[in-house]
């Protein structure tokens, strides 16, 4: 046990992820019950180098549970993209005497956590990302809430894609990776998934609708993901080569909203908790994770440079069932 963690610094950076109010309640109440001051910043980094900064109390994350978004606000900081940026955001954690800033955020934001780290600031990281993009680690907050947006949606447009006899191509967010899409996907019956991970050439594509049309299906549904291109064109190529009127939707940033599922207020709950847990342990730069099932925590650099190899079973899987 440390007894050197007092005074704790807290936000949320990158794109806002439905799950983050839960990690900011879990993160206050735990370190309130433990004798340690929590002070919130507002707007991620560009807060922090503005001095955006106030204490918060356990009142202050009252009613926030199923809220999506996140209380503390976020933004993408370009400031910390540079040398400069990084210096004075570490100088400020130092002036302001933080004995720690727990970092709620996806890959950019946790990077930038770890150049703070190597100017001498403890860093303790959530992921944080509707994307599933950071491969150490099987969960990030805010995906399940995500995925199951989109699949909403997904469900919806079938209605009107069968009533049309149509075929829909449908984007979903997801940055440079295709887990959104290949969870809509398969959950949602899709007909064809098009990732980054992958290469699904257009003519494999229009030959399938070709397919399923001349074996009685009545309407296709296509999900793309964001990383892989145009759906707008997709949709129009698809329409000239197969005659069937095809309609094009970006989900976009409805994704992001909304309140979040019980499976992302559990995750963030518990990595809000153990983060605390682990720096009053005497950890020090380490980023929460999910793996095979329990929650633990590793090293911050390890934990980033981590890769995992992309696994083609989930599209495999899709492609059997949707025939
Ligand atoms: O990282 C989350 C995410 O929603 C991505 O899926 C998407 O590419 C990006 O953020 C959009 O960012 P912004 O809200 O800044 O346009």
């Amino acid at each position: 046990m440390s007894d050197n963690i007092k005074k704790i610094g807290l936000l949320t950076s990158g794109g806002d992820a439905p799950g983050m109010n839960c990690a900011i309640r879990a993160v206050v109440r735990t370190a309130i019950n433990n004798n340690i001051q929590v002070f919130g910043i507002k707007r991620g980094y560009e807060g922090l180098l503005k001095g955006e900064i106030a204490e918060m109390t356990a009142k202050d994350v009252s009613n926030i549970m199923f809220r999506g978004g996140t209380i503390l606000r976020t933004a993408r900081s370009e400031e910390m993209r540079t040398e400069e940026g990084i210096e004075k955001a570490a100088n400020l954690c130092k002036l302001l005497k933080l004995d720690a800033l727990i970092v709620i955020g996806g890959d950019g934001s946790l990077t930038g956590g770890l150049a703070l780290s190597k100017k001498g600031v403890n860093i303790m990281g959530i992921p944080g990302t509707i994307d599933l993009d950071l491969d150490c680690t099987d969960y990030t907050i805010g995906f399940d809430t995500a995925v199951n947006t989109s699949l909403d949606a997904v469900d919806k447009i079938r209605d009107t894609s069968t009533s049309h006899e149509r075929c829909s191509v449908i984007e979903v967010m997801g940055r440079g990776a295709g887990f959104i899409a290949l969870w809509t996907g398969l959950s949602g019956g899709a007909e064809e998934i098009i990732i980054p991970e992958r290469e699904n050439s257009e003519e494999a594509i229009i030959e399938t609708i070709l397919e399923n049309r001349s074996r009685g299906k009545r309407h296709n549904l296509i999900i793309v993901a964001e990383g892989k291109g145009n759906s707008q064109k997709l949709a129009k190529n698809i329409e000239k080569a197969t005659g069937i009127s095809t309609r094009a939707t970006i989900l976009g940033h409805l994704q992001r909203g909304g309140s979040p599922t019980a499976r992302d207020r559990v995750t963030a709950s518990i990595m809000g908790l153990k983060a605390v847990t682990a720096l009053i342990e005497g950890k020090q730069n380490r980023i929460m994770i999910e793996k095979n099932g329990s929650f633990t925590d590793i090293d911050l650099e390890e934990g980033l440079n981590f890769r995992r190899e992309y696994d083609d079973f989930l599209y495999k899987a899709a492609k059997i069932l949707a025939i």
